[in-house]
């Protein structure tokens, strides 16, 4: 099978009811946690892509019964330290930051040393701010290159509990702490920049000791390490990040409409509509409910006509972290100039975000302007795409090649957007779905 798309129609009037995978950085969190809790845990719908099954292998590395049916995952957690350290043990993360750094968390009270490795992507990212506040608990590291894979964890027994200053906004880096916290004896204390809080969720459901203050730029989290908790089950809601190319497509198409049902809003998630309603977009919530502590809705879209610039104020970033590439691309089809800034985080993703979102739009024929932090994104609402564009060695990243599909399909003109399979990693129904939206009533 070619691992080529190609694309040179825009997609015609749909009005349809859709679902989409489960959320993934729930399906990581409650594998992980499930792997901690006693006893036997169940998710249903979970998500099955790349990123999920590493998590599931690595755990089933470290000594823990993982099973999946067609209904449910099923894992058989041991307990605080559960986990079994066989000599010259490897774990492989693939490309997922988030099982990567998450895993190190729970691996402080790792007795043995144990190699931590991912692909191409992942080795080029930033481990380093995982690795200092985890080595303040106690654990060792090993590199090639300090700060990139492949690493070596040592882990220590007992670990002292930290303090940890998070300024990032990375939720990875916060989770981390706070998976290491879980079974340190004493308080961890974390002040962390505003980023999403499924972890903390959890941890209230779970009756973990935890204690979060908030304010309007950090939350303040104290952490009671050492309590065992019980298995549970979740089932996982759609996620809101492989919603939003869907949201987009129905934005940005002619007499459109579109229903997406069940998906996860957590307010720390849901940036992208708040950005896309301040430029004019119709969105609605609709049937909101709460589960175990998140919020979940049916997403109702039409398509709009005058969609107008942003001056996008920096406190959205976080809550729209991973939606960037298409919040620039419905930028480039709205009126006026729109500015994106406070955004260095964003190239340090799959790929370098930022500057892939300037290049995509600058081989359709949109302007930018590019800093390292920052893009200013000259919108042409009559955008006519002259040139034949190809959009490839991108490091596989997964939301490059699903946003560029989007933008072949709104924008038309003519597409070859290399390694389909890109979309296994987070959301592997994405081209079946398009499908579903391009048939016929
Ligand atoms: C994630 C957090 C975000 C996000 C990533 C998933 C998570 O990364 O970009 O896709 O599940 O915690 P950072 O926390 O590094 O911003």
């Amino acid at each position: 099978m070619s691992q080529t798309l190609k694309l040179n129609k825009k997609i015609t009037t749909f009005n349809k009811k859709i679902s989409i995978d489960g959320d993934k950085s729930l399906s990581i969190r409650w594998a992980l946690l499930a792997s901690q809790a006693n006893g036997k845990s169940r998710a249903y719908k979970i998500l099955r892509s790349e990123d999920v099954l590493s998590t599931l292998s690595c755990l089933k590395t470290l000594g823990i019964k993982v099973k999946m049916n067609k209904e449910y995952c099923e894992i058989i957690g041991k307990g605080l330290n559960g986990y079994k350290y066989k000599n010259n043990l490897i774990l492989n993360a693939g490309n997922s930051g988030t099982l990567g750094r998450l895993l190190l968390g729970l691996l402080v009270h790792a007795n043995k040393k144990i190699k931590l490795i991912g692909d191409e992507s992942l080795s080029k990212r930033d481990f380093s701010r995982v690795t200092d506040p985890l080595n303040k608990f106690g654990a060792t590291f090993f590199y090639k290159k300090k700060g990139n894979l492949p690493l070596s964890i040592l882990g220590v027994s007992p670990s002292k509990p930290i303090k940890f200053n998070e300024k990032k906004g990375s939720a990875q880096c916060k989770s981390s702490v706070m998976f290491a916290a879980l079974n340190t004896k004493g308080e961890t204390l974390i002040k962390a920049k505003k980023s999403r809080d499924h972890t903390e969720l959890l941890f209230k459901y779970l009756k973990i000791p935890i204690k979060i203050k908030k304010t309007k730029n950090f939350d303040y989290i104290k952490i009671n390490g050492q309590k065992e908790f019980s298995s549970f089950d979740y089932t996982i809601p759609s996620d809101i990040s492989s919603s939003a190319f869907f949201i987009v497509l129905t934005t940005l198409s002619k007499n459109s409409k579109l229903l997406i049902k069940n998906v996860n809003i957590n307010p720390s998630r849901t940036g992208i509509l708040m950005i896309l309603k301040k430029m004019g977009a119709r969105i609605l919530l609709k049937n909101k409910k709460s589960y175990k502590g998140e919020k979940v809705a049916d997403i109702f879209i039409e398509s709009v006509k005058n969609l107008k610039a942003i001056n996008c104020p920096s406190n959205l970033n976080s809550s729209a972290i991973d939606e960037f590439l298409l919040i620039f691309l419905v930028a480039a089809k709205a009126k006026g100039v729109s500015y994106f800034k406070d955004l260095s985080e964003l190239n340090q993703k799959e790929s370098p975000r930022l500057d892939w979102g300037s290049k995509i739009l600058n081989m359709m024929g949109i302007k930018t302007k590019l800093t390292k932090n920052s893009i200013k994104i000259y919108g042409q609402p009559d955008l006519e795409i002259k040139k034949p564009i190809i959009i490839k060695d991108y490091l596989k990243d997964h939301r490059v090649f699903m946003m560029s599909t989007i933008a072949a399909l709104t924008c038309g003109g003519q597409w070859k957007i290399h390694d389909k399979d890109s979309i296994n990693t987070s959301f592997p129904s994405f081209l079946n779905i398009i499908k579903k939206i391009s048939s016929k009533p």
